[in-house]
């Protein structure tokens, strides 16, 4: 498909009307999107990218899956939109599929739009099932943007929006290429997490009610959770009366090569939330907890919901997704793509010198980039030429940390021959930044 308008005429356009608002850029330029398919988008210009940032991560799945057009297809002949306090049978249906999928015992789910709608839901579960009001979160997580969740977001994004509500803490994070709790360890001694909570004790007005955790900090810079420390945060957690919320968003539903990353940890949350690719590109989320929980929240009154809560479209896309995720065993998929492209990584790194640590999992990978190896000073600028050569080669991921952390999340549809088209393009990229040609 083409558009009838010029990348000119669009940018005008956008000039004197769009918000500017994005994340990662506030000025109006190209390229503008309009067309995708699997891990491939096309501009207005006609010129196609390997999306290895999957859209905002909500089309991991492929762009336009048939699978998804078809669910919305459906919805389209029946039920758009319903009456958020009526069931519909979509919504049922999508629970009781998501229950086949999550812990036993974790059975019961709400379904909302954005991660951020999901997690305020989990916090206010929290808050309401424990009688406390004070949440704790981890210093590079990312929850959302909204007034709440902004308010246990410490990764960035947060400086100049309060005040925020009382009762928000961070603690320290399991950094591990950059930890100085543990630097000269051979492994994590979860020290990080002493001083934490002897902080929190020490802050806190006595009021827990749950600390809100990434299983794997995604915007954070890629940052994934040394062994045993989950583990031992929800000791924490229940010694303090507090309950564990694992947001899940960019990391559940087959991503990091296990359905549920904290299945790797060994630890069940009390809820948990999932968004993303949830919907296949299409907007829903859910909070996920317990019979137990559930029930003692809705028995002391609780409400919450929005418009769109539960909707017929969005559930059957996410039904649907629930559906390729199974039937395309994508667990097993995001395990042999992540092999692939981490092997592809790490020939790079043998190569260019500027690339001090590779992270994550599966389809959730990322390259910290440094001026040198020993003082690990960050290279913001390089990274940021990078991304601009990329881009302008084909290539479309996501910068971090100011810049000096490069994150790809390729969808399951990637193929090993786009995997080493992207690892040629990024391999020139790195050359031509570090040449002092960038
Ligand atoms: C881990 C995590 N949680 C929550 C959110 C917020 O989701 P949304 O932008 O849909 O509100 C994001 C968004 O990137 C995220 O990465």
């Amino acid at each position: 498909m083409t558009s009838p308008w010029s990348e000119e005429e669009l940018l005008d356009l956008a000039r004197k009307y769009s918000f500017r608002s994005r994340m990662d850029k506030s000025a109006v330029s190209g390229p503008i999107f309009v067309w995708g398919r699997g891990s491939v988008v096309r501009d207005v210009n006609g010129k196609e990218y390997l999306d290895f940032n999957s859209g905002q991560m909500c089309a991991a799945l492929g762009h336009n899956h048939p699978g998804i057009i078809q669910a919305l297809e459906e919805s389209a002949g029946a039920l758009i939109h319903s009456h958020m306090s009526m069931f519909n049978d979509r919504e049922i249906i999508l629970a009781s599929r998501l229950a086949e999928i999550t812990p036993p015992g974790m059975n019961r789910s709400m379904f909302l739009t954005s991660g951020s709608d999901a997690n305020e839901a989990a916090i206010a579960i929290a808050k309401r099932y424990t009688g406390g009001y004070e949440v704790a979160s981890p210093m590079v997580s990312f929850h959302g943007l909204s007034q709440s969740t902004r308010a246990v977001t410490y990764s960035g994004w947060r400086q100049g929006y309060g005040p925020y509500a009382p009762g928000h803490y961070a603690l320290f994070a399991p950094y591990r290429y950059r930890c100085s709790f543990c630097a000269d360890k051979s492994g994590c001694d979860y020290s990080c997490l002493d001083a934490s909570f002897d902080l929190l004790d020490a802050q806190a007005d006595g009021n827990p009610a749950a600390v809100i955790t990434e299983p794997l900090f995604s915007a954070g810079g890629v940052i994934d959770l040394p062994p045993g420390w989950l583990q031992r945060l929800k000791t924490m957690c229940g010694e303090r009366g507090m309950l564990l919320i694992l947001d899940e968003a960019q990391t559940g539903l087959a991503k990091l090569g296990s359905m549920w990353a904290f299945e790797n940890e060994g630890v069940t949350p009390d809820i948990f939330t999932i968004s993303k690719h949830f919907g296949g590109g299409i907007a829903i989320s859910a909070a996920i907890t317990t019979d137990e929980i559930e029930e003692k929240v809705v028995e002391s009154g609780f409400v919450l919901g929005h418009s769109h809560s539960n909707d017929p479209l969005p559930c059957n896309a996410a039904i649907a997704s629930i559906g390729i995720i199974l039937e395309g065993s994508l667990v097993d998929v995001a395990n042999e793509l992540g092999e692939y492209w981490n092997s592809r990584l790490r020939q790079l790194a043998e190569k260019h010198e500027i690339i001090g640590d590779i992270r994550g999992r599966g389809l959730l990978q990322g390259i910290e980039l440094v001026t040198d190896q020993e003082t690990k000073e960050p290279a913001y600028q390089a990274g940021h030429d990078i991304g601009r050569i990329c881009l302008e080669s084909g290539l479309i991921f996501s910068l971090r940390r100011g810049g000096s952390v490069i994150r790809f999340v390729p969808p399951f549809t990637t193929t090993h021959d786009q995997m080493d088209q992207a690892a040629g393009i990024l391999d020139a990229a790195l050359t031509q930044a570090t040449s002092g040609e960038g």
